[in-house]
């Protein structure tokens, strides 16, 4: 059973792509009065339809989550136009903290999927809060912005989206980090189509701010964040061994200990199987290790 903590925009979407997938079972938990049990019996409408037999339940109590292999935490406040990321800090931390204490109690073999924002710093709070081994906890950014990296991509170089192989690690946030010396047409250099100098910059930069820009025209990110948390929950229930960019506690790889950041990692049946350290240019490492010290002053700010 896949549960899911907090039924606004991400949780329903991430609800209605699991049920269409026939992926699992699906739990929608939300302290607004109604709005979980609304979305279950809307979901289960459109399954009925589709001749789906999964459960789908929707509740205000944690209870509800009893029995759950994956949490997915989408409760948090959402930024506004202007804001980043990290100015939900203090706030989401409070509720992070007092939903991961929720999870412990009644989910306490499941694995959690981080996303409320901050998103690195969220999945460490609730690292810390539930006790649970690091394998277990960690967080979906990495996959929506290489969604954003991947379209850019395609547009810029004029190829399929599905010939597009690349990789977005470090922080959630303003230091996230394109890898374009890991980035391919399908095994063939970017440099073979455009030269660097022509796109990393203003890659970069676009690949960073195109949420900020979305967040403008319609207020709110949901289907590629949604759809990189499916992918995930797939890769654990599938038991995929995929490799995917997700957040992950690290205690010395990429030369970086005690935070939660984005990495890529094999992602399996017990979660964070496996982090795997690759070699970055002088400017992609700046970024990568701008976006820890960010992340560690911001946990550090938090009172856990
Ligand atoms: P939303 O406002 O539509 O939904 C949030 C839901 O959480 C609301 O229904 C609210 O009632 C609920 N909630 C608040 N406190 C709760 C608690 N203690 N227990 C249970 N439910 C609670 O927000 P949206 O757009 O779905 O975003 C959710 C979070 O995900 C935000 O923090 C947002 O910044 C983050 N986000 C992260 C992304 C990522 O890539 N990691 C991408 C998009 C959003």
């Amino acid at each position: 059973m896949i549960s899911i903590v907090g039924s606004g925009r991400v949780g329903s979407t991430l609800a209605m792509i699991l049920v269409q997938r026939n992926i699992d079972d699906v739990t929608l938990v939300d302290i607004i009065p109604g709005l979980p049990e609304g979305e279950a019996l809307d979901l289960s409408h459109m399954a009925a339809e589709l001749g789906i037999d999964r459960k789908i339940i929707g509740s205000n109590d944690y209870s509800a989550l009893k029995g759950s292999d994956i949490v997915v935490v989408t409760a948090g406040l959402a930024r506004k136009p202007g804001m980043t990321r990290m100015d939900l800090l203090t706030k989401n931390a409070g509720i992070v903290k007092s939903v991961s204490q929720e999870i412990a109690k009644y989910a306490s073999e499941s694995k959690i999927i981080m996303v409320a924002n901050p998103m690195d710093a969220m999945t460490y709070v609730a690292l810390r809060t539930t006790g649970f081994g690091k394998k277990r906890v960690f967080g979906m950014g990495g996959m929506l912005d290489l969604s954003r990296f991947k379209e850019l991509l395609a547009r810029k170089l004029n190829v399929s989206r599905m010939s597009i192989n690349a990789l977005v690690i470090g922080e959630h946030g303003e230091s996230m980090t394109p890898i374009f010396s890991n980035s391919s047409v399908n095994g063939i250099p970017l440099s073979k189509f455009v030269s660097q100098t022509q796109i990393v910059d203003e890659m970069v930069e676009e690949t960073r701010k195109i949420a900020a820009k979305v967040i403008e025209l319609k207020g709110a990110t949901f289907y590629a964040p949604a759809n990189g948390v499916a992918r995930m929950i797939e890769a654990v229930i599938y038991d995929k061994k995929a490799v995917l960019p997700v957040s992950a506690y690290l205690e010395g790889e990429y030369g970086i200990s005690g935070i939660c950041i984005g990495v890529p990692a094999s992602i399996g049946i017990e979660g964070v199987e496996k982090i795997i350290e690759i070699e970055m240019s002088q400017k992609e490492r700046e970024s990568f290790e701008r976006g820890a010290k960010t992340l560690k002053e911001a946990i550090s700010s938090l009172s856990l």
